[in-house]
């Protein structure tokens, strides 16, 4: 019998060739720091109209493009200071910054919000970066899975989002965070339009003034920052001690029993839960449960994401 895989490792050869897909235009995953990438050359529209179609992605929702270094991001988008202290201490990093398109740039105009502004990042992954370098092009990608479902972490995922509509999955080692990065808007102030792994608390050490969040309920008009996402494909219930018949209890810490309970954490950690999330929540999906209550979760560093994603799960 004849297994049909999409799913490559990333020697020297494989990274070579994935870079040269990308250059022409393909459509790939690739592995982030944060989670899986689906990928595709920045400068070129028709790679982009692919990746919107293949995501089931809404026109008006914009894309964020990942860049090798400042420099790079300096030659699409407009910087300032806070942008150059930022990048120092958390790029490359699970933080993407929203930026003023240059004139004359040549980056696609469809992964623009309405205001000409460009969503720059700068992973962390080798793997990534490596594509980035050699293909010599900024790589737009958002979470690789279809629109307003839960982001993939691992190649196998990737590939029972997608079927075989993408060639090219590039496998991960490892990913370090699990959960999409902190979005940040840079206007008049600094605010968090989507909470991740760098944290209000982090950003305000480094800068030495506020930063602001915006609060979920209003997160309807920042662009892209849709109520409904993160779906697992059955309801999800917050702050749940049990789990409803047919249903899973997803837990934080020690449990006494193990039956239809998925732990996040047994050590408490939020970091260990976020690396967990969406691994879990497809797992339970997939073995056929009903619905998914899940247990309190401390509102705390990478917490804090974790408990924004879950509420959108649940809305
Ligand atoms: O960790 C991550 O950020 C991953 C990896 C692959 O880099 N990417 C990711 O992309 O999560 P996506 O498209 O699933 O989520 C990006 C979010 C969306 O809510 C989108 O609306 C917002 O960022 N966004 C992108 N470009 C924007 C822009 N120009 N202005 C405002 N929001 C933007
Ligand atoms: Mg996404």
């Amino acid at each position: 019998m004849k297994f049909y895989s999409n799913i490559y490792s990333a020697t020297k050869k494989n990274l070579k060739k994935a870079s040269l897909l990308i250059k022409l235009g393909k459509v790939i995953a690739i592995p982030t720091e944060t989670v899986y990438g689906l990928a595709g050359n920045a400068y070129k529209t028709i790679a982009i109209k692919k990746i919107y179609k293949l995501k089931k992605r809404p026109k008006n929702n914009p894309l964020i493009v990942h860049f090798s270094n400042i420099r790079e991001i300096q030659n699409e988008a407009e910087i300032n200071d806070q942008l150059i202290k930022l990048v120092k201490y958390f790029s490359p990093g699970p933080i993407t910054y929203i930026l003023p398109i240059k004139k004359g740039s040549r980056i696609s105009k469809l992964v623009l919000n309405k205001k000409n502004q460009i969503a720059c990042r700068i992973p962390k992954n080798k793997t990534f970066l490596t594509i980035l370098k050699k293909s010599q092009v900024p790589i737009a990608a958002p979470s690789a899975n279809l629109s307003n479902k839960v982001s993939t972490t691992r190649a196998i995922d990737v590939q029972k989002e997608f079927g075989n509509k993408i060639s090219y999955i590039l496998q991960s080692k490892k990913i370090s965070f699990g959960l999409e990065s902190t979005v940040i808007s840079m206007e008049k102030n600094i605010s968090i339009l989507r909470p991740g792994p760098i944290t209000k608390e982090m950003m305000e050490k480094v800068l030495k003034i506020k930063v602001h969040e915006t609060k979920f309920k209003n997160q309807g008009v920042a662009p892209g920052q849709m109520r409904k996402h993160y779906s697992p494909g059955i309801p999800v219930f917050l702050n749940q001690k049990k789990a409803k018949p047919n249903g899973a209890l997803l837990f934080f810490g020690k449990h006494k029993t193990n039956k239809n309970v998925f732990f996040l954490s047994k050590k408490y950690s939020t970091k260990e839960a976020a690396a967990k999330l969406y691994i879990l929540l497809r797992r339970i999906k997939e073995m056929g449960f009903r619905s998914i209550s899940v247990s309190k979760i401390p509102n705390t560093g990478i917490g804090k994401a974790i408990n924004d994603r879950l509420k959108r799960a649940s809305s």
